[in-house]
């Protein structure tokens, strides 16, 4: 598949706005989706719709054969060791606050929790409330000027024995890199649980959970080409065993009387209620297509527009870029002289370019960085280079515009 016929598979690209030809720099926020997600689910509903793991009738067995398939998918995909250390969630936010709940038996007073300056809020507040219900203490691993997570100060913290150290993979405000592997094994070696925010790695990078070492890793369908409404938490069959479930109800008991509940094993004992099945069915069928596209090939490619967007943006009077020179991931967070954000983006989306702006889910971040928000333009497999150009070039009519 060349790139314009991986392009044509994304219908929503094809669109104009205001009669400018839509350029979409906004994947970091929710990928568009090819037509293979949309027929799977489509055909689903048409075809299969039925509950999962309840009936005896022949659709039920049809659907819950495809949702469990997209389990082994992701087994697959994420290199996990066994198929029930993925459970599905809603998305990211839903499988951290499962691991932040469902460790609250493992955690006691005084007891540190170590948190990436750079980390969204759905890393950020779900460990505050387990802080709140364990007497744990909340302490933040701080970045360099580089804005990269500052590793000397991390050694330090890691010398205080933390009990979970939470980190991204990729910052989702600011597209930096972090070198992962390392920052596991090293809280490993401290003793420390590990839980992985993979949300804006996993349409770029391929991953290895178990090579990484780390004991949770999440992230969401809708950054990876796939539905929203669904995630998917990975956790060590070990570790994940003894979480207590957050949610409790149907499918996830072996027996309920009015006395006591039987909990199920792994995975049912996590997915409580009906799950997102027609979402499943469609993050399958985006693992299906990022899996036909060869990693190395998109890897080069967005790093390719990455680096051409860095270096149009550095080029430019009045941008400050917040973000290092190098091993960057899919964004790239800027503001245009004292300009608010807001205005900038607004101004874009007059010209068809979507970007976000805001405080991007990362206040603490924000605060670090002695800024309320900023601007971010973030790429996918289907951004070439015009729409770079595009958005270089309606951002110099924007600055015109507001500032001469
Ligand atoms: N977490 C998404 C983002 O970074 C919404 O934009």
């Amino acid at each position: 598949m060349d790139f314009i016929q991986l392009r044509a598979q994304f219908p929503t690209l094809k669109q104009t706005l205001g009669g400018y030809p839509l350029c979409y720099l906004d994947t970091a926020a929710t990928s568009q989706k090819p037509k293979q997600v949309l027929a799977a689910m489509t055909r689903y509903y048409e075809n299969d719709n039925a509950n999962v793991h309840r009936a005896a009738h022949q659709l039920s067995s049809r659907a819950t054969t495809q949702y469990e398939a997209v389990r082994d998918n992701l087994l697959d995909f994420i290199h996990a060791k066994q198929r029930e250390e993925i459970i599905f969630t809603h998305g990211t936010t839903e499988s951290i606050n499962l691991v932040a709940y469902g460790l609250t038996q493992h955690i006691n007073a005084g007891d540190i929790i170590l948190i990436d300056t750079s980390a969204h809020h759905a890393n950020i507040v779900p460990w505050q409330e387990l802080a709140k219900r364990t007497g744990a203490i909340i302490k933040p691993i701080p970045l360099t000027s580089e804005y990269r997570l500052d590793e000397t100060a991390y050694d330090t913290l890691l010398q205080e024995k933390p009990a979970i150290v939470a980190l991204n993979h990729v910052s989702n405000a600011l597209g930096t890199l972090n070198p992962i592997h390392d920052l596991v094994a090293r809280a490993k070696h401290a003793g420390a649980l590990t839980l992985v925010d993979g949300a804006q790695a996993i349409a770029h990078l391929a991953v290895n959970v178990q090579t990484m070492g780390c004991d949770f890793y999440v992230f969401s369908a809708h950054k990876m080409y796939g539905p929203t409404g669904v995630g998917v938490l990975y956790g060590r069959i070990e570790i994940l065993d003894t979480l207590t479930p957050l949610m409790t109800g149907g499918e996830m008991i072996t027996s309920v009387s009015f006395d006591t509940t039987q909990f199920n094993t792994l995975p049912n004992r996590l997915e409580a209620g009906t799950p997102p099945i027609a979402e499943v069915i469609g993050l399958g069928a985006a693992t299906d297509f990022i899996r036909q596209l060869p990693r190395v090939d998109i890897a080069k490619q967005e790093e390719q527009l990455l680096h051409y967007l860095h270096i149009q943006l550095r080029q430019m009077s009045d941008i400050t870029l917040y973000g290092a020179n190098d091993n960057n991931i899919g964004a790239v967070a800027f503001n245009l002289a004292d300009e608010h954000h807001q205005d900038v983006a607004i101004l874009l989306d007059q010209q068809g370019v979507a970007i976000r702006a805001g405080h991007h889910c990362a206040m603490p971040l924000m605060t670090s960085l002695g800024i309320r928000g900023c601007c971010r333009a973030s790429i996918g497999i289907y951004t070439s280079k015009d729409d770079i150009d595009r958005f270089i070039k309606a951002l110099e009519s924007v600055k015109e515009l507001l500032l001469d």
